[in-house]
């Protein structure tokens, strides 16, 4: 199955033979299309601020993980740059559960927080899903309660967890509609696999694909991999998808997002995503770099998601 609208332009050599092309895969730039629904994001927050309408987002984070701290000082900035409120909850890691539920509470409660998000991985003695379960799904920006996984899966509206939802508009924004394709997801993780899946197998505009969800226990995954005509890598193994595993034209996108170490770096160490982008990109027809990629769409739509709760509310 090819993207009829993206074939290869083949040419002709200089004696006049005709010779097909070998291009290098499109990069699908995630920085570039995530700074365009920013803006479009800080237009819409002007005239709701207009209104009286300020979008408030409440970020919780427990404890000193590295990569959340970094995760969460992305996304407050983010909220300053388009002009949205942004309210910080910064909590020791022996935070007891009680007291995260309490907070909980008090921002479901609190009318100027349209959306709540409490960054994950959490400290052990939390139950985390205790603490999704207790958000009000109406401010649920994240996209974690059930009501807004089963939502999903139903085919309803409701909010879409932001990985997925970044992934799909990337897909979209570039022309390369998942509709009819085999889009082949390695990883089932609750944060991307499972609802990028459901996502992408939905009967919708942007969706309508055939979804395979791939994981540590699928038989012979290279076969399978290769039969993808979009695969979504969301598996946390750095470099895991090889150029061995897909077919030429692939579209590949990558939400790996890995620290590995790299002696040829002042810092020792480098970013990469579950992709060997270098070895995969010789054949994909697109792919996604990372950083670059995946990443700042997730920020994007959460900002997205946090302007929709706003909106619903001031209605
Ligand atoms: N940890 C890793 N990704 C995410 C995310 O998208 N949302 C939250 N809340 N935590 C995360």
């Amino acid at each position: 199955m090819g993207f009829f609208y993206d074939l290869p332009r083949d040419v002709c050599n200089q004696k006049g033979y005709f010779m097909p092309t070998k291009r290098a895969a499109k990069i699908i730039d995630g920085k570039k299309v995530s700074e365009a629904i920013l803006a479009e994001l800080k237009l819409e927050i002007e005239g709701l601020k207009a209104r009286g309408i300020t979008p408030g987002l409440a970020v919780v984070l427990v404890g000193e993980d590295p990569g959340s701290q970094i995760y969460v000082r992305n996304k407050r900035r983010t909220c300053a740059e388009i002009g949205m409120a942004s309210f910080a909850y910064d909590l020791p890691k022996e935070t007891p559960e009680k007291k995260l539920l309490d907070l909980i509470a008090k921002l479901n409660a609190d009318p100027k927080v349209h959306g709540i998000l409490v960054q994950s991985p959490l400290p052990k003695q939390i139950d985390e899903q205790k603490v999704l379960n207790a958000l009000d799904p109406n401010k649920d920006v994240d996209g974690f309660h059930p009501v807004n996984k089963g939502k999903l899966l139903n085919g309803e509206d409701c909010f879409v967890a932001c990985t997925p939802a970044g992934c799909q508009e990337l897909l979209l924004r570039y022309g390369y509609d998942p509709a009819g394709k085999h889009v082949v997801i390695v990883g089932r993780s609750n944060i991307v696999g499972k609802p990028v899946a459901a996502l992408l197998m939905q009967k919708a505009k942007g969706a309508n694909a055939t979804v395979t969800v791939c994981h540590s226990r699928t038989k012979n995954l290279p076969a399978v991999t290769k039969t993808a005509d979009i695969l979504i890598a969301a598996i946390g193994v750095p470099e895991f998808v090889k150029a061995r595993m897909v077919k030429d034209g692939v579209v590949v996108i990558d939400v790996g997002m890995n620290r590995v170490p790299d002696a040829t770096k002042k810092s020792g160490s480098r970013l990469c995503g579950d992709v060997d982008f270098k070895g995969v990109s010789k054949k994909a027809r697109a792919i996604t770099p990372v950083p670059g990629g995946v990443g700042p769409m997730t920020i994007a739509m959460l900002m997205k998601n946090t302007v929709l709760a706003a909106k619903r509310r001031g209605k």
